[in-house]
């Protein structure tokens, strides 16, 4: 297959439709978008594809709890995402939708050519489940009951549908895998593929759902759907119009030369994709590349724990441009790195407000102090520091382009702000103020004031790929946002570009210092667990309090802390050994129930609590009760003689709704 010449193709994985997208799913894309960015700068044409991942069952069920239709709970949710993206200033040139009819379309095209190819057959599958990652286990991988990648039960799938062939070509994915190193990246994720996976064996694929319908309907037996990540994976082809009409986009991008994503989806993307492609003899992408967890202290940050940052809070309190500095900075691209508050406040204030800021406004104002705004022209000799100063500007670009091409973003940022370290070093080693105190300096003083225009020029284009909103404030302070050809990449390989005679004019700080204590504490106030967005109609009633009465007044920031929600008892059954304690499964609007125990054995069966709703407390420390983890606590009143009764709900108040 022909493709197009200095072409770059790149993908985040497409997310599962959630309007509680944190963080650490902006991570992925911000990366993606950095890459792409950098890319086009240096004159790639760049095709970047994002989207999301609309079937399966966890979003039916989804859809369910919020007693909605799964194509409009969907569709609400993916507006929200492009709207968090716009926020970030996310440059992809295509958002796919799985529910969109060319990928359904093509999605059935490559079922029936597998299925006619004979890598597809039909059989009955017995064997374990999980939901929230969507993902087949054996009995032996499950061994615990439990899912070996989330650590969350995994439920038992036992229907008639349709395999697919993955021993056929296991050998034929091994061999590639070890004759391209590259294609795996980091490496030690690719020896995990090959050790865990690989190397044991590999077992054919249950590739169809029967027991819901919310999916791909397969063409020739529309009863069942085609399993979700057969679907999503493809949607990396059917974006580019694999199979369609039209497949101009596709011979022109593909291979991909970058799937990005997280380390927990890299199994599906190393094993299950490369061997679809294989049979539909498409060429394999060139690499997937795995990057780690943003994690917080306790873990990785995801929605079930409830310790996830909202990202459009840092965003309408920092900018989007500070956000993306932290994320790439912060974190050596491909390891885990721990997320906090405090780090990212440190961090603007000292690269940001400290180092980047204060150069230009250092610069800027003594160009206005000392040449009523106009850019001076610099003199013909160069002393071994403005040397220094330039060949660090002229080698940056090339420093940046290599460490770019191997994905470690934190050190091309690092290497950036080598460039804006030694020209404040440059300031201090040249002192202006003083220089400006005699009139025969004043030619020098010119010279040190021009080379740091120029060399803030430099970083204005360099920093374009990483926080696009902040080279046109800095380019706006030295007068020269009207010369794009002094923005761009190829601008980069001359020195003393920037004209003199314009006009700089000091502006607005770039970015304002923070108060670390301040913010901290605002941030902590408004990071509660998100809510969501609901419907207006789902007002919550009043709480009613027992029949103690108020014993204690606490305020309202107190109370603010519990978070308190509508749960609806999936499953209850007792504890063994105990007459006390009923294990429940519950609803609180999340992906998964949550398995919550409580002391009401005595008051209430197992069978009457099923599918009834009550009110749970879910933000408490999750505690083990008997060996069993219980993630939560159900509200019950004292009725007479320390009888427990629980609190009525209106049925028609959605599992997850929060009391406040
Ligand atoms: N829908 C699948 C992917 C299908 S691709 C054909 C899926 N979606 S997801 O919504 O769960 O998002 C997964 C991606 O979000 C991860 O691979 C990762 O890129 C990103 N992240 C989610 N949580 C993250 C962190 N805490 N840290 C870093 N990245 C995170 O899986």
């Amino acid at each position: 297959m022909e493709r197009g010449e200095k072409t770059f193709f790149i993908t985040t994985p497409i997310y599962y439709p959630s309007d509680k997208l944190h963080v650490g799913h902006s991570y992925t894309t911000v990366a993606a978008d950095a890459l792409a960015r950098f890319k086009r700068l240096i004159g790639f044409d760049v095709w970047f594809l994002t989207g999301t991942d609309e079937h399966g069952q966890k979003i039916q069920r989804s859809a369910e709890a919020a007693g909605k239709d799964p194509q409009a709970f969907v569709d609400g949710i993916v507006a929200w995402i492009k709207e968090l993206w716009s926020m970030l200033d996310i440059s992809y040139d295509d958002f796919i939708r799985t529910t969109e009819p060319r990928h359904k379309e093509a999605v059935q095209h490559i079922f029936n050519k597998l299925y006619q190819q004979g890598d597809i057959y039909k059989g009955r599958y017995e064997g374990w489940y999980c939901t929230p990652c969507e993902a087949f286990w054996t009995a032996r991988q499950a061994e615990d009951g439990n899912c070996p990648d989330c650590g969350r039960p995994v439920e038992l799938v036992a229907e008639e549908g349709y395999f697919f062939r993955m021993s056929k070509y296991a050998d034929k994915l091994l061999q590639y895998i070890e004759a391209n190193p590259d294609f795996i990246q980091p490496t030690s994720r690719k020896n995990e593929m090959i050790n865990n996976f690989l190397r044991p064996g590999l077992e054919d694929l249950y590739v169809s759902r029967s027991t819901f319908d919310w999916g791909i309907p397969i063409p020739f037996a529309p009863k069942n759907v085609i399993y979700v990540w057969l679907d999503a994976l493809s949607n990396y082809i059917t974006a580019l119009g694999y199979s369609s009409d039209d497949e101009t986009l596709f011979h022109r991008y593909w291979p991909a030369d970058v799937h990005l994503m997280a380390k927990e989806i890299i199994r599906f993307h190393t094993i299950y994709w490369p061997i679809f492609l294989m049979a539909l003899g498409i060429p394999l992408p060139r690499q997937v590349f795995g990057h780690g967890w943003l994690i917080m202290k306790e873990g990785k940050m995801s929605k079930s724990r409830g310790n996830v940052v909202d990202p459009t809070l840092l965003i309408q309190r920092y900018g989007s441009d500070s956000l993306r500095y932290f994320l790439l900075r912060e974190i050596p691209f491909g390891t885990d790195g721990v997320f906090s508050n405090e780090s990212m406040l440190l961090r603007i204030n000292s690269d940001l407000a400290n180092d980047l800021g204060n150069l230009l406004s250092r610069t800027i104002t003594m160009v206005e102090r000392y040449f009523g705004g106009v850019i001076p022209t610099p003199e013909p000799e160069e002393t071994t520091v403005d040397g220094q100063l330039k060949n660090t500007a002229l080698s940056t670009p090339a420093r940046l382009e290599g460490l770019m091409n191997k994905l470690q973003l934190s050190s091309a940022l690092e290497a950036l702000w080598a460039l804006v370290r030694r020209s404040n070093k440059y300031i201090d080693e040249n002192t202006p103020w003083s220089l400006a105190k005699s009139e025969d300096k004043k030619g020098r003083l010119g010279t040190v004031l021009y080379n740091l225009c120029e060399s803030l020029r430099f970083i204005g284009v360099l920093l374009l790929p990483f926080m696009p909103r902040t080279p046109g404030r800095i380019w706006s302070q030295l007068g020269m946002n009207d010369l794009p050809a002094l923005q761009d990449w190829q601008s980069l390989s001359r020195w003393g570009l920037l004209p003199p005679g314009i006009k700089a004019e000091r502006q607005a700080d770039l970015f304002p210092r923070l108060d670390v204590e301040g913010e901290l504490k605002a941030l902590l106030g408004e990071t509660r667990p998100p809510e969501g967005k609901r419907d207006a109609k789902e007002k919550i009633p009043e709480i009613i309090s027992t029949k103690e009465g108020v014993e204690k007044m606490i305020s309202i920031d107190d109370f603010g802390k519990v978070d308190i929600r509508v749960g609806e008892i999936v499953s209850a059954e007792p504890v063994p050994k105990t007459n006390k304690l009923l294990v429940m499964k519950v609803d609180v609007g999340e992906e998964e129930p949550r398995q919550i125990v409580a002391g009401i054995a005595e008051y209430y069966s197992a069978e009457e609590l099923q599918g009834k709703k009550a009110l749970f407390v879910v933000n408490l420390k999750p505690v083990k009760l008997r060996g069993l983890l219980s993630e939560g606590m159900i509200l019950a009143a004292t009725a007479e003689e320390g009888k427990l009764a629980l609190t009525t709900i209106d049925s028609q108040l959605p599992a997850g709704s929060k009391i406040s």
